[in-house]
């Protein structure tokens, strides 16, 4: 994403890898629609997008209840969406300059807090691990760098020969499409693989580590992330492979005591009956597509934010 000359400029998450075409976003409603449709995707890459958002509603007058309203209808899970509203909602005016300021400090906090969560999760990853992963929690889904890619990215700045394991993340492919591209472009070795298929790299004995990001972390640690996260730790459990969450801590949604709270968004059926807009299920099969799940926090070896590497009972401080 890109603040420039008035308008923000985002990759369309939704053609990479195949194609990079960049999307101008002039108005607030764009940016509504591009969270609603994936175009950016990510939990604090949401947050920034809806800072942008609020930007050009104030740029354009448009009522500022309005606008924070129709940005936080966009998805329902990822709390930095919220967390970064509520942020540009203490500002005590509604001029253009003072939402873009506090628009472009949560952009760069977001890329700092990254970088650091990359140190903290980097201590947990040692020479020559298999690390698997899921979804894409790079540089796209962030201001930069990652969250629990960025934790791979900093262990292979270290030097540590990791091998990355990411896995397909059916039903949007965000790990065969966004992480692949990103480790590609970062020279880390990987392997893609079906989601099935984790299970038994466990068994053989060729995951040292899985490390997952998440949407939203209840005060217990119960962290929703994108769904098939939960099957992941409860076979990492089962094979005694450690299993860590790497959040900013504007992830942490502090009011919520349990996972049980987080809303798990349901999108279209058409996620799972089409492929790249072509049919491969049979008309009107009944699907059902959580986007999320939430995995609890008693099977999570440890949470890494930028404040450090926590373990249970959760305390984010
Ligand atoms: O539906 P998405 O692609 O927005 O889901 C993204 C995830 O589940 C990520 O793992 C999470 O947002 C962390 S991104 C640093």
């Amino acid at each position: 994403m890109k603040w420039e000359d008035g308008r923000l400029l985002m990759l369309d998450q939704r053609v990479l890898p195949i194609r990079e075409e960049w999307l101008e976003l002039t108005a607030y409603e764009d940016v509504v629609e591009a969270i609603k449709t994936m175009a950016v995707r990510g939990a604090p890459a949401i947050g920034v997008a809806a800072g942008y958002g609020l930007a050009l509603a104030a740029k354009h007058g448009v009522d500022r209840a309005k606008a924070s309203q129709d940005l936080a209808d966009s998805r329902p899970t990822a709390v930095n969406l919220f967390w970064a509203i509520d942020r540009i909602g203490a500002i005590p005016t509604w001029d253009f300059e003072s939402v873009l300021t506090e628009a472009q400090a949560i952009e760069r906090e977001d890329l700092a807090m990254n970088r650091t969560i990359g140190r903290n999760g980097a201590e947990l990853i040692g020479q020559g691990f298999n690390v698997l992963t899921v979804c894409n929690t790079g540089a796209l889904a962030t201001a930069g760098h990652g969250t629990a890619l960025g934790v791979i990215r900093t262990a292979h700045e270290d030097g540590k020969r990791i091998h990355v394991y990411t896995c397909e993340t059916r039903p949007r492919q965000q790990g065969l499409r966004l992480t692949a591209y990103e480790l590609l472009d970062e020279g880390i070795p990987f392997h893609s693989i079906a989601d099935g298929v984790a299970a038994s790299l466990m068994r053989a004995g060729k995951v040292d580590c899985v490390i997952a990001g998440a949407d939203r972390i209840a005060a217990n640690g119960d962290s929703a992330n994108k769904i098939g996260t939960y099957s992941l730790a409860v076979q990492s459990h089962y094979h005694g492979i450690p299993f860590y969450i790497a959040a900013p801590t504007s992830t942490v949604d502090a009011k919520l005591s349990t996972g049980d709270l987080i809303p798990i968004e349901e999108r279209s059926g058409e996620e799972l009956t089409h492929i790249e807009g072509v049919q491969v299920g049979p008309s009107g099969t009944p699907v059902y597509n959580p986007a999320f799940d939430v995995t609890p926090g008693d099977l999570i070896t440890a949470i890494v934010t930028e404040k450090g590497v926590h373990r249970a009972p959760y305390r984010f401080t």
